[in-house]
């Protein structure tokens, strides 16, 4: 062999390991982005799976009861020592907090299970918070205060949600048109006019979708029965505690879904740090 020859020989080795490296590093990713979109599609069938409906036994998509009457006595008790010094020891209001009397059973819930109640500070609107009872005393109370006016004339008794037979698109159409407006296409919530805002749905039970849909906390609008069926509210309840609440990962890992924080840092170490290994290990060579 010339020595031209083995110039050649080397230069063309060369060109090979650096022809070699793109090709493997395409192959690195895309085998990595099938292992990932297979776990998080994996993930995704499973949430599915679980929301997926029989719909073979039709059921009421709501059914609204009242706790039983057995409750009303310690129902009292606990009012009179957590509620009654705002809203008075028969409910009907005072100064510092509005009459509760004939608001219905599931109004009393909404506000007691998501922590709004009892009022922590007088800020411009009750936050959720964490509840100060447990789901007994929730009943015991609502119980109580249902107990003061006839059902007949009260606000509706405690939802109860049944997403059998519920239609995910059909909840995706009536979010966006009824309530995307105030809390967002994601759920996130915004802030409205006067210093209010509409807070995350990312929490809230079926049940308490279903409550405040139906009574209109605060400055929500209330949704009634001629405004949306029964079967309408289900849908919206499948949605928002479905998709909204357990957003689909369009392929890939969710990286705990907390968003473009980790996913910028993956990128930033996994991916930056992959480039510098490659560039030093064309470095050595050349
Ligand atoms: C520190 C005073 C305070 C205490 C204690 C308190 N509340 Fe309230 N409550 C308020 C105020 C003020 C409002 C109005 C808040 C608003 O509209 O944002 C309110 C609103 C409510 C509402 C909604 C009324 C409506 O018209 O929609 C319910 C239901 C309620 N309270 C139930 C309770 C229950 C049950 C308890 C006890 C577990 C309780 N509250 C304890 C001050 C209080
Ligand atoms: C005009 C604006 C507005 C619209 C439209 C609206 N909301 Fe609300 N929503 C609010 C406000 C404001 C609150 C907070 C009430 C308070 O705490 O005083 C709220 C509270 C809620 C909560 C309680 C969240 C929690 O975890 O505490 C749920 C659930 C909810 N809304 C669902 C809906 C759904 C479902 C729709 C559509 C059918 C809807 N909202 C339409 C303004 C709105």
């Amino acid at each position: 062999m010339t020595t031209q020859d083995e110039a050649q020989a080397r230069t063309g080795g060369l060109r090979a390991r650096v022809l070699l490296l793109p090709a493997l590093v395409v192959v690195g990713v895309a085998v990595t982005g099938i292992l990932t979109s297979g776990m998080g599609a994996a993930a995704s069938t499973s949430h599915r799976a679980a929301a997926t409906t029989d719909a073979t036994q039709p059921a009421d998509p709501i059914t609204y009861s009242l706790p039983p009457s057995s409750d009303i006595a310690t129902g009292q008790n606990l009012f009179e020592a957590n509620c009654a010094s705002c809203h008075g020891p028969d409910a009907f209001g005072t100064d510092r907090a509005p009459n509760l009397v004939g608001l219905g059973a599931a109004t009393v819930d909404f506000w007691v299970s998501t922590g709004r109640m009892p009022l922590a500070s007088s800020s411009i609107q009750a936050l959720r918070k964490p509840p100060r009872f447990d789901r007994k005393q929730t009943l015991e109370i609502v119980a109580f205060v249902a107990s003061l006016a006839p059902a007949s004339v009260s606000g509706p008794a405690v939802p109860h949600v049944d997403l059998q037979g519920a239609s995910l698109a059909t909840g995706n159409n009536l979010f966006v048109l009824n309530c995307a407006g105030c809390h967002t296409v994601t759920g996130a919530g915004d802030a409205l006019a006067d210093g209010y805002f509409a807070p995350s749905l990312h929490r809230a039970t079926r049940t308490q979708v279903a409550e405040a849909v139906r009574t209109g906390p605060g400055n929500m609008p209330r949704f009634g029965p001629g405004t949306l069926s029964d079967q309408q509210v289900a849908d919206i309840v499948a949605y928002v505690t479905g998709p909204i609440q357990h957003p689909d990962n369009r392929g890939g890992l969710g990286l705990g879904g907390i968003g473009p924080v980790a996913e910028g840092f993956v990128a930033l170490f996994v991916g930056v740090g992959a480039l510098m290994l490659i560039a030093f290990w064309i470095g050595d060579r050349a």
